[in-house]
């Protein structure tokens, strides 16, 4: 499966969502999980992430180890998003910020 990681956090550009074939996509109020259940490992989303914040579970960057269950979990409370919408408004100022788990809001 695939897997959203930190750099989504406070941006949320929802480009990601536009390309997946199986809609598994769930939005949360600052961040978006995949279903791994749903995702079928087309990494068509990777390239369209503006912040790079998808990766395949088996190629995660060092520091992203929770964010597999994490989707997973989360992805089973929020509800799917297909379609695209605005960014969150300071997307911009936290796009290169690091360090931004403490700011997911659930
Ligand atoms: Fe998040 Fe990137 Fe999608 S910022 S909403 S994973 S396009």
């Amino acid at each position: 499966t695939h897997v959203v990681t930190e750099a989504c956090i406070r941006c949320k550009y929802t480009d990601c969502v536009t390309v997946c074939p199986v809609d598994c996509f769930h939005e949360g109020p600052n961040f978006l999980a995949i279903d791994p259940d749903e995702c079928i490992d087309c990494t068509l989303c990777v390239s369209e992430c503006p912040v790079d914040a998808i990766f395949r579970d088996v190629d995660l960057p060092d520091g992203m180890e929770k964010y597999p269950e994490l989707n997973a979990r989360l992805a089973r409370r929020w509800p799917v998003i297909i379609q695209k919408k605005p960014a969150l408004p300071d997307a911009e100022q936290w796009r290169h910020v690091r360090d931004k788990r403490q700011y997911l809001d659930t």
